[in-house]
């Protein structure tokens, strides 16, 4: 059955997805790059991507949320699936019976673990200055690495820390690097995997490490954000709109909520069936797109579901407009919205389906 009648769409193209993780896995190897796939994989359709990245035999995935990791479970039995967020007591249960590795990240779940009846997998994380979730008391982490390996219903698998910067701050990172550094030269014994890169500190730094096992990378997986120095990514996310109807507007016309945009002189107006609620927010207005390969200037205020491209005589109704991609990047559109690609791509809404392509264009007709 048709499932989608809009002419919006995200095309994820899954060719440049697995280019990005085995860029990413080149640079580490022997270590083992875990996808980070939480939050509907950045935005980019979380089934389709772990998918895809289990029929490459990628067996290992990171998420935020239980319900996340849920989702994945009951697609695939033979996947290991870390929990990075925090999880509640009462949920150790649910966790358990779906082979769900949850985070120990403070006194209290710690407490909750030890009690549990059930077999359970845990990672302990460690807060090394990013005053997020994680344990920071040298001696209690030393404690309970000690008492974690007593307990016969846990399996201890890993220890890991989060950082806050690694391009912006190289100082902070260090001093964040150096910290984990030390409590692990602490522990008398290590559990089998050591992780500690996200994105950047994987480009910039894992090759450094002997003592780490696994990195796990989110936004480079979907090629953006690229920093020094820049690898060969590939971004992984097009949001497209076909031009719906054409105005042509006399001078005096003016254009959406507010009429904030007026026509000086005969001018053309396309419309593209896409808006706020699609999590193409206003704060677009001062943005372009592409048509054709050339760049237009979004014109007058971005409605729930619509808005305005000022557009000359080369332009059709039906003609395919690109929002995000091609001639202009997430990370573009994320610089000048005053915000991060993360941001970008995971507030694209529910509402914009995701046509996953392997290399080929999307044909929308
Ligand atoms: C604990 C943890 N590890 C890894 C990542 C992946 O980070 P990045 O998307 O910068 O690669 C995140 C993302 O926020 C995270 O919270």
């Amino acid at each position: 059955m048709k499932t989608n009648y809009r002419p919006t769409w995200a095309e994820i193209n899954l060719k440049n997805l697995w280019h990005n993780y085995s860029e990413a896995q080149k640079t580490v190897h022997p270590k083992t790059v875990i996808p980070v796939i939480k939050a509907n994989a950045y935005g980019h359709g979380a089934i389709d991507v772990m998918k895809h990245l289990y029929d490459h035999g990628v067996r290992f995935f990171a998420v935020s949320l239980l319900e996340e990791a849920l989702e994945l479970r009951a697609i695939y039995k033979d996947i290991d699936i870390l929990m990075m967020g925090p999880i509640l007591a009462q949920d150790l249960a649910a966790a358990s019976e779906h082979k769900i590795e949850i985070t120990i990240y403070d006194e209290e779940i710690y407490q909750a673990v030890k009690s549990f009846k059930h077999w359970i997998t845990v990672h302990l994380k460690i807060d090394t200055g990013m005053s997020r979730y994680g344990l920071t008391e040298t001696n209690t982490i030393i404690k309970m690495v000690e008492e974690l390996f007593q307990m016969e219903h846990v399996s201890f698998k890993g220890i890991y820390t989060h950082f806050a910067t690694a391009n912006e701050n190289e100082t902070f990172y260090h001093m964040q690097l150096n910290r984990f550094k030390e409590i692990l030269h602490e522990l008398s014994t290590l559990p089998p995997m050591i992780h500690i890169s996200n994105s950047s500190s994987t480009f910039k730094y894992e090759k450094d490490y002997d003592f780490t096992t696994h990195v796990r990378l989110g936004i480079s997986l979907y090629g953006l954000s690229l920093d020094d120095p820049k690898p060969d990514l590939k971004p992984v996310m097009s949001l497209k709109s076909k031009v719906v109807q054409i105005k042509e507007l006399n001078a005096g016309d003016c254009v959406g909520y507010g009429a904030t945009y007026c026509a000086k002189e005969k001018e053309r107006i396309a419309i593209l069936p896409i808006g706020y609620a699609d999590g193409f927010i206003r704060k677009n207005k001062t943005g372009y797109v592409e048509i054709n390969e050339k760049k237009y200037k979004i014109v007058g205020i971005i409605c729930m579901d619509a808005c305005f491209i000022k557009i000359d005589s080369d332009v059709n109704v039906g003609d395919i407009a690109t929002l995000y991609g091609g001639l202009i990047t997430i990370d573009e559109v994320a610089k000048r919205l005053n915000t991060i690609s993360y941001e970008v791509c995971t507030s694209l809404s529910y509402r914009v389906p995701r046509i996953v392509i392997e290399g080929e264009k999307y044909d929308q007709s």
